[in-house]
């Protein structure tokens, strides 16, 4: 089979180094992947939003499946495109990749459905968002409808930033049309969790937990990034958690989406906050996380490449996606300065990496023959371990092997997930 993977992170790269593992997938192209992605697939200069070239692309190349991964490329149609010219796609129709591309569809969703997720008011009119803001209680959530690079909510915690947030985004549009409507939440409080499910609109099976590590510096301070390490599984996800998303989120979900004619097929990503009251849903996202991928893949013992094809053919229910018992923990590289302004084209050298480690490469780029470094998350350094401690040292080492200038790291991936543990 030839495959065709649009995206070029270090989740792509997690998802062909898996797909590779399958006997049946014989070539994979990356559109437009990455310098460090060209190790393990051919790489493509096509942008990953760029529709035509890419239909066109596939039809020259008679591509068997492609794997759609990133979030606008969904929303924009690609899977409609790509099965229109009867390209099998594992990832969502655009009409159901909106639960990630719009909030208020998402929040409107929810309400609708009895699933549960913060208190919410949606405005389009600037004038009467801020009057809200004047008496709603503080912190207050203030997130744009569209997408806006994971970067489109702001957390107020004085009723001068919530007014600030309302007219950066309606006003001085820093989040462009995404934020011509914006989602006003209550503030929930507790831990955290990502949930990657397959699902074909029927049958949703989760895959392992994870834990993000969403702020740039140690102990959860600095500003949000896309996602500085993450741990799997999390251990806030009890067997009791779990049941109750099962029951109260996940198949209300799937369920609610097929029956306004929007199945999705594809990943879909819950984002949970388990709160005094239960699990509540934070946010969907229409696709993998990353990099919750990059520890989740690793810890999968199932073909990937079969489960997706099952997922795009609608028979899920005959699959058995099966983990592996270890932990991995996934230790972010970046270039220092990152999520702001940061240098690139530092050469990036590659040692010795252990048996139970692995690396994906997120921002990358080969000249000369040399592997340069070109994005903020420069790459992700993965290690699996028979517990959490191993995992997160085995991961820490790795890193060491692994080096360019400039390079940045934070130092407690994993440590709040250990304090869960004891
Ligand atoms: P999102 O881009 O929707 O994932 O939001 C980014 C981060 O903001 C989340 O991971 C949470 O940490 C935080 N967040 C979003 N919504 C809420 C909420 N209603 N209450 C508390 N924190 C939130
Ligand atoms: N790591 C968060 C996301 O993929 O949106």
């Amino acid at each position: 089979m030839k495959l065709m993977v649009v995206g070029g992170g270090g989740r792509e790269h997690a998802i062909i180094k898996k797909l590779k593992e399958s006997k049946k997938v014989e070539k994979i192209y990356a559109l437009p992947g990455n310098g460090g992605i060209a190790r393990d697939a051919e790489c493509v200069n096509i942008a990953a939003t760029d529709i035509p070239k890419i239909v066109d692309f596939a039809e020259k190349t008679k591509i068997d499946f492609a794997v759609v991964a990133p979030d606008d490329p969904l929303v924009l149609g690609a899977v409609d495109a790509l099965e229109d010219i009867g390209i099998p796609c594992f990832g969502p129709h655009a009409n159901a990749a909106i639960i990630e591309g719009s909030k208020v569809f998402s929040k409107n969703l929810m309400k609708s459905f009895d699933i549960p997720t913060a208190k919410y008011e949606v405005f389009d009119d600037m004038k009467k968002a801020l009057e809200y803001v004047k008496t709603a209680p503080i912190p207050t959530v203030i997130k744009a409808d569209g997408l806006a690079l994971g970067k489109g909510v702001i957390i107020a915690e004085t009723r001068e930033d919530a007014e600030k947030a309302v007219r950066s985004m309606m006003e001085d549009k820093i989040f462009g049309e995404s934020g011509s409507k914006v989602v006003i939440e209550e503030f929930l409080t507790g831990p955290e969790v990502s949930v990657l499910s397959f699902t074909d609109g029927k049958t949703v099976i989760p895959m392992i937990s994870s834990m993000d590590h969403k702020r740039a510096l140690d102990g959860d301070k600095g500003l949000n990034t896309g996602g500085m390490g993450t741990v799997a599984p999390n251990p806030y996800y009890t067997d009791e958690v779990a049941k109750e998303c099962m029951e109260k989120i996940f198949l209300p979900t799937i369920n609610a989406m097929s029956s306004l004619g929007r199945p999705f097929k594809g990943c879909l990503y819950f984002g949970l906050m388990i709160t005094a009251d239960g699990p509540k849903v934070i946010e969907y996202n229409c696709r993998f996380g990353d990099p919750e991928t990059q520890v989740v893949l690793p810890l999968l013992e199932s073909d990937l490449f079969e489960i997706m094809q099952a997922t795009a053919e609608g028979r899920l229910s005959e699959i058995e996606v099966k983990f592996s018992k270890k932990n991995a923990c996934c230790v972010v590289l970046a270039s220092n300065g990152y999520p702001k302004a940061y240098e690139k084209g530092f050469e990036i050298k590659i040692g010795e990496i252990a048996d139970n480690a692995d690396f994906y490469i997120a921002g990358a780029k080969l000249e000369n023959g040399k592997l340069l470094t070109n994005g903020g998350r420069v790459l992700n350094v993965v290690a699996k371990a028979d517990t959490l401690e191993e995992a997160i040292k085995d991961a820490y080492k790795a890193s060491e092997n692994i080096t360019f200038e400039n390079a940045y790291c934070r130092k407690d991936i994993g440590q709040r997930a250990l304090k869960a543990l004891v």
